[in-house]
């Protein structure tokens, strides 16, 4: 059996357009199987693995797979989560990539009275990244508590589920749609590659070393 580089990306949604296309501009081509969990690289001994970006950086810190693309809100909620449980959290970072770039914020709706952090003391902020969250109240001296939603976090306040919400945004169309007004940036995010802490064969590394100056070189043209 050839050893192969297995690389974890996103299956669909903010960065799984641009993974593909990093890889492809550096010259790893593949033909996706919209179905298929794996993608085999017909140019190099590579397999791409489509996954929810949720479960990419533990597939990286337990070693499941050598490399992954994603979001560094994805990333940073997921390691704080791993400490918290005393968990291996542990990765190498090897290049903050030029897409996906989004904020984590703080919303309230339109007609809130809210003027500054303070006013969450004691109010509920529905969120998917409670980690991030907590950090930051925690950081600014807020007691509010926070409400873990997986997804649809923007309709919360009208559900009656919480005051405030802490989520993705980019556009910022969702909010506005959605009856909610960004207050406070959070966290500020892109794509990064990561690689598993320990160390790979010597030509699983030698590919790595390969890639990553097509990687600067695909980002430098683009600039
Ligand atoms: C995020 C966030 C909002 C949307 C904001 O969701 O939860 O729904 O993006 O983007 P906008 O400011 O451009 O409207 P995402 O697409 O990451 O999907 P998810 O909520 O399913 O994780
Ligand atoms: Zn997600
Ligand atoms: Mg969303």
């Amino acid at each position: 059996m050839t050893d192969r580089l297995t690389i974890a990306i996103q299956k669909s949604g903010r960065l799984s357009k641009e993974s593909m296309a990093l890889l492809n501009a550096c010259g790893v081509k593949f033909s996706v199987n919209e179905a298929r969990l794996i993608a085999h690289s017909t140019s190099h001994p590579i397999d791409l693995l489509r996954v929810r970006d949720d479960d990419i950086p533990g597939l990286v810190m337990d070693g499941v797979v050598d490399l992954g693309l994603v979001g560094e809100n994805v990333l940073e909620e997921a390691r704080l989560e791993r400490i918290a449980t005393d968990s291996v959290a542990a990765y190498q970072p090897l290049r903050g990539l030029e897409f996906g770039q989004c904020r984590l914020s703080l919303a309230v709706p339109r007609e809130s009275q809210y003027q500054s952090l303070k006013d969450l003391d004691g109010l509920r902020v529905a969120t998917t990244y409670p980690q991030l969250l907590k950090r930051y109240l925690k950081d600014n001296g807020v007691n509010a508590r926070t409400v873990m939603l997986t997804g649809s976090v923007e309709v919360a306040p009208r559900a009656g589920l919480a005051e405030a919400i802490c989520d993705l945004v980019s556009t910022g169309a969702t909010l506005e749609a959605n009856g909610l007004v960004e207050k406070d940036v959070i966290f500020r995010s892109q794509a990064q590659l990561i690689q598993r802490a320990d160390s790979l064969s010597e030509e699983k590394q030698a590919m790595i070393d390969q890639l990553l100056p097509r990687i600067d070189g695909v980002q430098m043209a683009r600039e």
